[in-house]
Parts: C-alpha cells; structure tokens; sequence
C-alpha cells in the first residue's frame, strides 16, 4: 500500500522565493489498483512522482510504501526495490551498451545469480517483445523500442508498484498504443501483478484505470473513477483539462 499523508514540497532555490508545488497531499493507493493522474503543466504531477521513490523528500508530511517511509535513507534501497519508475525519455534512463545488459543491470547490481538472471533477462525480452534486439545497442532502436526496453529493464527488478509519468508522449500513435497495452497487460498478469500509477496527458489512456486523480496547483482537485471524472466537463475545461470527445458531446 502507498500511504502519502500531507505532503508538502518546496523547491529551495536560493535567491528565490520558495514557491509551494505540493500542498498537503493525501492519498492511499491499494495494491492492485491502477491509478490515472492528470493535471496541466506546473501542477506537481512529476514532483509528486519524485517523492514516491524518495527522489525528493517532502518538505512536511509522510510517503509510506508498504510502511517504509522515504525520509528514513537506510529504506531508500528496499522502496526503490518496490517503487519501479519509467519517464517520459527513456534516453535518460538507457545506461547499457545493449539490450539484454540493460534488462540485466539492476539483477547484476542486486547480485541476483547467473542462472536466475539469465531466466529473468529471457522473460522480459519475451514479454516486452525485443527477443530479436537481445544484442543491438539500444541507441540504434526505434522510440517505442527504447521505451518498451525501459519498462523490461524496471520490470526485470520485479517491482510492486510501477510510476510511469508521462512514458507515451514522446512516441507515434502506434507505439503509444503498444505500450499501452503493455502497461493494461502488466497490471493483470498472474504471475506478478503490479500497481500502476500513470501520469498522463491523454484522456483516452486515463480512461482504463480504476481511478483517475486530478492535480491542479500542487493539490488533488478530484479523485474518481475516470468517467466521473471526465464528467465534470467545464470543471475540467476551466483548468485547462480536455475530456475525451464522448464526455464533451453529451
Ligand atoms: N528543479 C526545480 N526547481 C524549481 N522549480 C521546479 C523544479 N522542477 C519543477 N519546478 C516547478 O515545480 C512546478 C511543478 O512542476 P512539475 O512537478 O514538473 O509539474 P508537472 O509534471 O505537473 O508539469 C512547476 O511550476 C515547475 O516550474
Ligand atoms: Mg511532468
């Protein structure tokens, strides 16, 4: 479970005068649940995103996952174990030289052994569909490519809960729909079913999760299931949010 309770956070910049980007957030997330965020530009959706993995820490209140609490370093290792993170530009996060070493680096890192690793490496390449990349150095792929190997390589680690912000709005529609797919997919597999948290800018990926929460000016405006969300049309127009085009049309 993801408990955040009040959560504030102030970027500290010196010489300006600090400005608050997450005020009092409350919020607990079920295992199993998949959650939607949306907000437009500047409403701390990333930020918040950062403190779940204790990136950043909150300037007062508490982020507990699975009762770790993020401020406590000696956790850092384990949260960031349970709390996989995906970004909009997955060239930030490809550090190997190809792909089945990139899927392997955080198993190496966790001294995870050989024959296991081998297995798991195997597993992902299948599942993310990037068997025949095994060797290819991950800057020659294609944009969906490098992202569907992102996820394979936090997959890998076998975490409870998945951030994901924004991981589709770098890529064609075809490669948006695939890692869509991807992201339903891995919510429902059996073996391992992860909690999803997508922040996202389109509605219609919004539409497919449980629950879509609302940011504006660092607070959660709503939190609902998405079609009661999208159904508080001028609501979300006058933050600047468009609902899919069956909800405005009604
Ligand atoms: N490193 C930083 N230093 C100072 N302000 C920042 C920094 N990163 C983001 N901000 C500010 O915090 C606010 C929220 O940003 P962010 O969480 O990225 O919003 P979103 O992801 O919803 O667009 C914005 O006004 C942004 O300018
Ligand atoms: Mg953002």
């Amino acid at each position: 479970m993801i408990q955040i309770e009040n959560l504030s956070f102030t970027y500290s910049d010196e010489g300006t005068v600090s400005r608050t980007i997450l005020d009092n957030v409350s919020l607990t997330i079920k295992p199993g649940e998949a959650v939607a965020i949306m907000g437009p530009n500047g409403s701390g959706k990333t930020t918040f995103a950062r403190c779940l993995n204790g990136l950043l820490l909150p300037a007062s209140g508490t982020v507990l996952i699975d009762g770790l609490d993020t401020r406590d370093q000696a956790q850092l290792p384990e949260i960031r174990r349970k709390i996989g993170m995906v970004f909009q530009n997955p060239d930030n996060q490809i550090v190997s030289a190809t792909v089945e070493r990139e899927i392997a680096f955080g198993l190496e890192n966790l001294g995870v052994p050989c024959a296991e690793m081998h297995e798991i490496v195997d597993n992902m390449l299948t599942e993310f569909n990037l068997q025949h990349y095994r060797l290819h150095a991950p800057h020659y792929l294609s944009g969906g490519e490098k992202q569907r190997l992102a996820l394979a390589a936090v997959m890998a680690m076998r975490p409870r809960y998945l951030a994901l912000d924004e991981p589709t709005s770098l890529l064609d529609p075809k490669s948006r729909a695939d890692i869509l797919h991807i992201i339903k997919q891995l919510h429902c597999r059996q073996n391992h079913p992860v909690t999803t948290l997508l922040i996202t800018q389109f509605p219609d990926e919004a539409l497919h999760a449980d629950r879509l929460l609302v940011f504006h000016n660092g607070r959660i405006l709503m939190d609902d299931a998405p079609a009661r969300v999208f159904s508080r049309v001028d609501e979300l127009l006058a933050i600047g949010l468009e609902p899919p085009l069956e909800f405005v049309l009604k």
